[in-house]
Parts: structure tokens; sequence; C-alpha cells
């Protein structure tokens, strides 16, 4: 059974999904988390994010791991651990760039669709999961947030020590950037709106699985 769920920063998917995939036993797969470690590489390769061609070859060569454990994400770029810098403001500046590039999406969509298939029971998550990695999904959901709910979280997830109204920037510019590579903001035909702004961490987490265990 294959899980998709989409939505944009700050909705809380990545550790919704992370838990209900402990809970279920079901592999996890952040595909965000592809594109920063082929933003990565591109930037540790001194790649121009805008030279299109050159982006392509770098993705095309990247020499990825990403773990599928929920309860253990460790993702790798040749021999380097790169779990933790591909959080860095560097990489989320810059990962439109990347996302945004048909080729090297085209690249990172074939190894996701790849590691779906190995898997079987999966949850993935992203931006196109529910539309274009995975549209055939049993559980497609689209996991929402209020724009304050997201700044709430994102604010939090840095550590609380960020400007206000730099991290609104940062957040919406995202949201623009991303939007032009995938719809992610409204809910496609079958796809179901799962709305976090009023609810707890776990309360999201148990309605996801609740779907889950209705599809199954
Ligand atoms: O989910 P996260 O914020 O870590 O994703 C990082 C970036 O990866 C997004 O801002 C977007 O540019 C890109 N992305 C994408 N399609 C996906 C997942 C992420 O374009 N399925």
């Amino acid at each position: 059974m294959v899980i998709a769920v989409d939505g944009p920063s700050g909705s809380g998917k990545s550790s919704v999904c992370r838990a209900a995939a402990s809970e279920l036993g079901a592999a996890y797969l952040d595909t965000g988390a592809m594109y920063r470690a082929a933003t990565w590489y591109c930037l540790q390769q001194e790649v121009g994010l805008d030279d299109h061609d050159a982006v392509e070859v770098a993705v095309e060569e990247l020499p990825l791991n990403i773990s599928t454990n929920p309860d253990h994400q460790v993702i790798t770029v040749g021999q380097a651990d790169v779990t933790e810098a591909i959080r860095d403001a560097s990489i989320s500046e810059n990962v439109s760039a990347v996302a945004t590039n048909p080729k090297a999406r085209a690249l990172l969509i074939a190894s996701q669709r790849g590691i779906i298939d190995r898997e079987g029971f999966i949850v993935a998550e992203g931006r196109d999961i529910t539309t274009v990695v995975a549209p055939d999904a049993q559980v497609r959901v689209l996991l929402t947030a209020s724009a304050e709910a997201r700044l709430r979280r994102r604010g939090a997830q840095l550590g609380g020590t960020q400007d206000a109204e730099a991290l609104k920037r940062q957040v919406l510019d995202r949201d623009t950037k991303d939007s032009a590579a995938s719809n992610f903001t409204e809910a496609a035909d079958g796809v179901a709106v799962l709305d976090s702004s009023d609810l707890s961490f776990q309360e999201t987490v148990d309605s996801l699985i609740s779907r889950v265990q209705l599809a199954q």
C-alpha cells in the first residue's frame, strides 16, 4: 500500500508522515530531502544553479542514498552524511532552482518511483506525490495548514530565533517559487484534504492513520 502526502512547507508533513510510517510499520520517503541533497551536491560541486545543463548533469551523477527507515533518517551523498547539512538555510534558499529544472525533476521522480515500488508499503511525502509520482496510491492526502500555523511551526522548528518578517518572507517566497514546479495548494481529484491548523501533532498523525486503516 502506498500512502501519498503532499503539502507546503510548515504544514508539518515530514514529522507527521514519519510518525505515521513508524506507527504503521511502513517505510518512509521524504522527497524534499532528495531535492535538498541534489542542491547540496550542486553547491558543493560549484555548479551554477542557473546553468540548467550543468544542474542536469550533476543530478544525473548524484551519488545519493536515502534511508527509508522512519526511525533512522540518514541521507548520504557519496561518502558525506548530509542529513543535517541539507536543512541549512543556504539549501532552503536555493532548492527551488533545482526543483524547477525539468530534467533534474524527471530524474528525481524516476528515482522516487523506484524506491516506492521497491518498498511496497510506504508513506511518501512531498509536493507532487499524489499527482505525479504516485497518482495511483491507495491513500492520497493534501496536508494543509493556515499561513499563521505554518509560520508558527517553521519558527519553532528554527528555534524561535528568526525575525518574524524575514521568516514570513522566506516561507511565502519559497511557496511562490515551488508552485512553478507543482500545484500543492489545491487537492487534485480524489485527494483528501487534511487541515492541521487546529489539530495537535498527534491528532494529525491519528487522522492520517485512520485514513490508511479505512483503505486497508
Ligand atoms: O519538503 P521540503 O521543504 O524539505 O522540500 C524542499 C524543496 O524541495 C521544496 O521547497 C521544493 O522546492 C522541492 N520539492 C519538490 N517536490 C517534491 C518535494 C520537494 O519540488 N515532491
